[in-house]
Order: C-alpha cells, then sequence, then structure tokens
C-alpha cells in the first residue's frame, strides 16, 4: 500500500495546502496531513487547534487522517512506514530549502521518497505567513482559506488583541 505524509506547519491551513492534500490524495492509498509541533517556534495556533482545523477540512476526504508529531520528519516516517513525503513547490525561491530538506530526509529516511507537487497557479502567492499578516490587520483572507477557517483565524486575533 502507497502510504504518503505531508508534513507541515499548517499554522494556519490556506488553500494552496489544501489543493495539495486534494491531489495527493489522489495519487497514494493513504494520506497522513502531519502538524509539526515544533518548540522553536511560537505557532498562532496550538498543535490541537491546527489538527481540528485540518480534520475539519479533510472531512470528506476518506484517504486523508490527521495526526501530530514532534522531532524529526524522518524519524516519525520511519516509525510509521510512510513510503513519501509529499511537499508543495509554490515557485523557484522554495525549491533550494525544500531540495535541501529532501536530501536530508532521504540520507535519514532512505526508504522513503520526497515527491514534489507544483502548487496551482492560482495559488503560487499563498503563504500561512501572509494570511496571518493580511488577518492581523482585519483584511479578507476568506479567498485565501478553506470555507469556515476564516472566522477562526479572525476570533484567534480577537482574542490576542484582548490581552
Ligand atoms: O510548513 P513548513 O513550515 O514549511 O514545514 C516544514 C517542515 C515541518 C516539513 C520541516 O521544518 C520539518 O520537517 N521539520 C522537522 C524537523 C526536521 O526533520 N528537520 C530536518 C529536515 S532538513
Amino acid at each position: 500500500m502507497a502510504k504518503a505524509v505531508y508534513p507541515g506547519s499548517f499554522d494556519p491551513i490556506t488553500l494552496g495546502h489544501m489543493d495539495v492534500i486534494k491531489r495527493a490524495s489522489e495519487l497514494f492509498d493513504e494520506l497522513t496531513v502531519a502538524v509539526l509541533n515544533n518548540s522553536t517556534k511560537t505557532p498562532l495556533f496550538s498543535v490541537d487547534e491546527r489538527v481540528n482545523m485540518l480534520q475539519e477540512v479533510c472531512a470528506d476526504l476518506p484517504n486523508v487522517r490527521v495526526d501530530h508529531f514532534s522531532g524529526l520528519t524522518a524519524d516519525y516516517v520511519i516509525k510509521n512506514g510512510f513510503n513519501s513525503i509529499i511537499r508543495g513547490l509554490r515557485a523557484v525561491t522554495d525549491f533550494e530549502y525544500e531540495l535541501q530538506m529532501a536530501q536530508t530526509n532521504r540520507k535519514l529516511a532512505p526508504r522513503a521518497d520526497t515527491v514534489f507537487l507544483t502548487t496551482s497557479l492560482e495559488y503560487a502567492y499563498l503563504s500561512s505567513t501572509t494570511v496571518r499578516e493580511v488577518a492581523y490587520y482585519g483584511g479578507d483572507i476568506s479567498r485565501f482559506v478553506p470555507e469556515g477557517i476564516d472566522k477562526i483565524i479572525y476570533e484567534k486575533y480577537k482574542d490576542i488583541k484582548k490581552k
């Protein structure tokens, strides 16, 4: 069985991520979207919040499951027996970092290959960072994130600004 993992921060999930998830789910028997619990970064959303958002937007994709992990992606890949690591490539600027990561992961987890999907052109400009920035200043993010996720992001900033 071809089992793939799509690791990432997903802070928050964007339509660009969704595009990659849907297309990867058609290529593999099983796709796990795995949220990195990264102690060196301060994310906007907790791991549980990110997992919940992903579960909500992936509910209609029967072969997609959502998980979280800490530490190295390669260790998580080996432990769970994934054959492939999915990453989205938006533009040539992503390439150097992604290539380095893919080569490192191949050394650490030689049984898994990284499979790059080129993000659909309409989302090539999109990142979680820009979504967070537009939302922070109250701009319209409804065209950037899956339905319902915009409200969750606005609420988060409302809570943060109250404090
Ligand atoms: O969505 P992101 O932030 O671009 O995802 C990056 C991610 C989580 C895939 C990457 O940072 C990662 O794999 N981190 C885990 C630590 C690790 O394995 N590092 C070595 C790879 S070079």
